[in-house]
């Protein structure tokens, strides 16, 4: 397996291009099975989970192609077109799944357009138990019948799906993602009260009135569709990466550094921009960049509690907490999305931090320094803040189970190392 080494305490100064959103990518792929007619879309991140998703989809039926040549790029992503015209099953495989929890994205879109699916439950999960319930209850509320058997969901609506009143009773993106694509094709109006509001879903329902979907509210926590009988193929630009580029600022403001992040938008990062003022880091945007600088002196500790959008990204929890673990004074770190995901704090103090966990809270001292080590972490982001920690830390960092940073960060070592950070790819002889 390959590793990462890291000699840190380089201040990371330059550009770094900010791709498509891979959380955004995901149901946009999803959304592929809701029509016959090709859906185009553009900038596209080249990751793992980019390409278990196409796995899915391909054996579903749909066909995907390049649809690069001859035309102008968006970003630096790919441009692929998905063709759903032929589908040849509506499961959605274990093997897969337990890949991905994404996968079952496509619940919504099969049912809502074939009648029927049957979905692998994804199961555990680094991060917690993480489970699907309200996916299924809203499936239920659009006439669905679900069902439970050796392991897979089945859904079945051998009528179609009826538009309903769905009042999430906590805030979920992947079911939101689902139902609203489920919506898209029912007959009739479906309310989503106490939606998700995180970018990734607006940029969802974009491309879904693209494709001839009327949505109203977008944006809000109330969203009304009017469901179609069909839609229609559409092309479409996936939107910046807005974890991909807290992370990058993270390293930036942690090292000490000055940064240019080209691509990225400032509106989606609003929450790490208002912790950044209190903890001493500057943000400026222009047209077609945000760019982050260190004020002079060491970081201030600030308390961070993650929530859904707007507020602080769950995502961005472990790498704040390789941020303060050199702050002056004390941060309070608080997880109220997933239980669980403290799993980096172990690696993190084995690097020298002073942290404690308290239920949900995580108490960070900061400390002048870290020192390098040998780590690994369990999940993306979590590997990712051991990244920043070594990126900081004097002397090396082997940062181990480097397939987890692929699924999410495409060419971290060539993008860090273009600002400077001594950074390598160790690659395993297998
Ligand atoms: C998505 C993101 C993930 C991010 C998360 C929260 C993708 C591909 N993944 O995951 O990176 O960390 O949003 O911003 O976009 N829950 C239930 N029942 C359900 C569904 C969720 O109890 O049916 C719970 C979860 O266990 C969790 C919370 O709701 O505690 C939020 O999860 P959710 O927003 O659904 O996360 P995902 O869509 O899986």
């Amino acid at each position: 397996m390959d590793r990462i080494l890291i000699r840190g305490g380089t201040p990371l100064t330059g550009t770094i291009p900010i791709g498509g959103a891979k959380n955004a990518a995901l149901p946009l792929m999803a959304a592929s099975l809701l029509t016959a007619e090709p859906l185009v879309l553009a900038n596209l991140p080249d990751l793992a989970d980019i390409r278990t998703m196409a796995n899915l989809l391909g054996q579903h039926g749909v066909t995907i192609t390049n649809a690069e040549a001859g035309e102008a790029r968006h970003g630096s992503g790919q441009v692929l077109e998905l063709s759903a015209r032929h589908i040849t099953s509506t499961t959605a495989p274990y093997d897969l799944v337990r890949k991905m929890r994404a996968s079952v994205l496509v619940l919504g879109p099969l049912v809502a357009r074939f009648g029927r699916c049957r979905v692998s439950l994804p199961g555990g999960c680094a991060i917690g138990t993480r489970p699907v319930d309200l996916h299924l209850k809203g499936l239920e509320r659009l006439g669905a019948e679900v069902e439970l058997s050796e392991g897979y969901i089945e859904a079945r609506a051998p009528k179609g799906l009826r538009g309903a009143e769905i009042v999430f009773p906590s805030v979920s993106v992947g079911a939101t993602e689902n139902l609203l694509m489920a919506a898209s094709l029912a007959e009739g109006e479906t309310v989503l009260i106490n939606a998700a509001r995180e970018p990734e879903i607006t940029d969802l329902a974009q491309c879904l009135v693209a494709m001839g979907a009327d949505i109203d509210g977008i944006g809000s926590d109330r969203l009304v569709i009017r469901g179609a009988s069909s839609l229609h193929g559409a092309r479409h630009t996936v939107i910046p990466d807005r974890i991909e580029t807290g992370t990058y600022m993270m390293a930036a403001a942690a090292t000490g550094g000055d940064v240019r992040l080209v691509g990225a938008k400032l509106d989606h990062v609003e929450a790490l921009v208002r912790v950044f003022e209190t903890a001493g880091v500057c943000v400026s945007e222009t047209a077609d960049a945000i760019t982050v600088r260190r004020r002079n002196g060491r970081l201030t500790g600030t308390d961070v509690m993650t929530e859904p959008f707007p507020g602080f990204a769950t995502d961005l929890q472990a790498q704040i907490m390789a941020l303060m673990a050199t702050a002056e004074g004390a941060s309070m770190i608080t997880e109220t999305i997933f239980e669980n995901r403290f799993m980096h704090v172990p690696e993190l103090v084995r690097m020298g931090a002073n942290i404690n966990v308290h239920g949900a809270s995580a108490l960070v001292r900061g400390v002048p320094r870290l020192t390098g080590a040998p780590v690994m972490a369990t999940d993306l982001r979590a590997s990712v803040s051991l990244v920043i920690a070594g990126l900081v830390a004097g002397g090396e960092t082997i940062v181990n189970r480097v397939y987890h940073l692929d699924r999410g960060y495409e060419r971290l070592e060539e993008k860090l190392s273009a600002c400077g950070a001594r950074i390598e790819r160790l690659r395993s002889a297998a």
